[in-house]
């Protein structure tokens, strides 16, 4: 009786199966070790804090909470921290972090999950 509908039922499922790993490569989250996040929001605090501040909220660098960021282009972001802004203050950080890690630690700014 249901027969007809097989099909529509299979499409759905790859539609959430596809939807699924566009969220996972979108955020960049699945490289990223549980040990390894740990690190890198340690060093969020210890060595971007030394510039924005041990609470984000700024210092010679501008703070960097959920509002400051709101309506930013996180590419923008995420070119500002690989790059640096010379000759401002702010250093490159490619080769330390991946691409990946600083789009994970763009996101995890924007959404204000660095505990
Ligand atoms: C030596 C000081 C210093 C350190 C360390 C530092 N920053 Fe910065 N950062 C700055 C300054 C200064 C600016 C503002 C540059 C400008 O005037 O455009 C900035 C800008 C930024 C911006 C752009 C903010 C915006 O609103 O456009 C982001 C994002 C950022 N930093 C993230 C980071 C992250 C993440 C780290 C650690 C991995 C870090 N910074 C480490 C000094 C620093």
């Amino acid at each position: 009786m249901f027969r007809p509908y097989y099909p529509v039922l299979r499409l759905f499922q790859r539609v959430g199966l596809l939807f699924s790993f566009a969220v996972v490569y979108n955020t960049g989250w699945a490289d990223i070790s549980p040990q390894r996040s740990q690190e890198l929001l340690k060093m969020v605090r210890h060595d971007c804090g030394s510039c924005h501040g041990y609470t984000l909220k700024g210092g010679l660098g501008p703070p960097l909470l959920p509002a400051d960021l709101a309506g930013k282009d996180p590419e923008f972001l995420e070119a500002t921290i690989a790059h640096g802004r010379s000759p401002q203050a702010m250093p490159p950080w490619l080769g330390l972090l991946t691409q990946e890690e600083i789009r994970w630690l763009v996101q995890r700014l924007i959404r204000g999950e660095v505990p």
